[in-house]
């Protein structure tokens, strides 16, 4: 009886021996940064892919969600993620671009008429062609988009209708050369400032101006939602689209099992979903807010024709024999 019930106990220490390890299997702890506070969309959108991975891998795979700059600028990020330092991160495509120029296109000034042909665009296949383009260019990919609105000029000095207004403004734009080349055309040199910056220099009258879609101020790094004590005119310009990649290190992306890959990409088309959901119902809210704060809003002249038309003279610029092939092709996906 003794011997039985020796040998139960030894088999009881196998089992557990061997099973122990899987038990206590540390969980995959990815690093998720963002430049941006609390309450912006990018952590919004952050939040929910967070909650969406651990809850679909069971706490197996972790998010440690580093936001409010706690990494640096948004160029930090990117460099950060392509050196594999940070796992991922999201920024805007503009502070991409200078690392993987293939995404250019998406900061070429009036690409897109609406929202829902960003929607259409980063649903389609050819967005994996993008994702190549990116990999080889700077070791990222995308496991999604974020959208945010386009684009509105602001400027703290006086009402600007048209281009000619912008005689003698500083206005800041992200260190993006299509932007730069962008005010060009409509005859100012612009100033390159970090984002997380930007609030500082327009504190500081460094710049009078910047340009940013509504959703952007509300969570404004290092501004507390205070862009209205610094900025009165909004000009309605709709000249970009903001969109953000959500940026994964390809050798970290190799290195899952396809079953993370599955978890990973499922919570991130979900979590962007959501974002694009949630930035439709708050660009109007926070416009208001700006608004009920003494902003004041202003309709660009002749509906916006003769910034369009400078705009577009720089894409030249901007495309080679092979880059124009690949813009047609993705015009006829939103023109569709
Ligand atoms: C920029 O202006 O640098 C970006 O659009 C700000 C942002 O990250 O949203």
């Amino acid at each position: 009886m003794r011997h039985i019930s020796l040998s139960l106990h030894l088999i009881c220490i196998l089992v557990t021996a061997i099973t122990a390890p899987n038990l206590q299997a540390q969980p995959l702890v990815i690093k998720f940064a963002t430049a941006n506070p609390q309450g912006s969309h990018y952590v919004v959108h952050l939040m929910k892919f967070k909650q969406l991975v651990e809850s679909y891998s069971h706490r197996t795979i972790l998010i440690d969600a580093i936001i409010d700059g706690r990494y640096g600028s948004e160029h930090d990020n990117v460099m950060g993620t392509a050196e594999g330092d940070i796992q991922m991160s999201t920024v805007a495509v503009n502070n991409l671009s200078p690392f993987a120029p293939s995404v250019g296109f998406l900061s070429l000034p009036y690409l897109f008429d609406s929202e829902a042909q960003a929607r259409t665009l980063f649903r389609h296949p050819i967005m994996s062609e993008v994702n190549s383009k990116m990999v080889e260019q700077a070791n990222v990919r995308a496991l999604g988009w974020m959208i945010g609105g386009f684009r509105v000029l602001t400027n703290n000095k006086r009402p600007v209708y048209q281009p000619s207004d912008l005689a003698g403004l500083k206005i800041r734009t992200p260190m993006n050369p299509i932007m730069v080349a962008t005010f060009r055309s409509w005859g100012i040199e612009p100033l390159p400032i970090a984002w997380t910056e930007t609030y500082a220099a327009l504190k500081m009258g460094t710049v009078d101006g910047q340009e940013n879609p509504h959703i952007t101020y509300s969570a404004m790094p290092n501004a507390n939602g205070h862009i209205y004590k610094v900025q009165k005119y909004i000009t309605d310009i709709h000249y970009i689209l903001w969109t953000g990649p959500h940026l994964i290190n390809e050798d970290f992306y190799l290195s899952l099992t396809s079953e993370q890959r599955q978890i990973l990409h499922r919570a991130a088309d979900e979590a962007a979903l959501y974002q694009w959901q949630w930035i439709a119902e708050q660009n109007s809210k926070q416009l208001q807010r700006l608004l009920d704060q003494g902003m004041v809003l202003l309709e660009p002249a002749n509906e916006e024709q003769l910034w369009k038309a400078k705009a577009i003279s720089i894409w030249p610029q901007f495309l080679g024999p092979e880059e124009h092939g690949f813009l047609q092709r993705i015009e006829a996906i939103i023109r569709d």
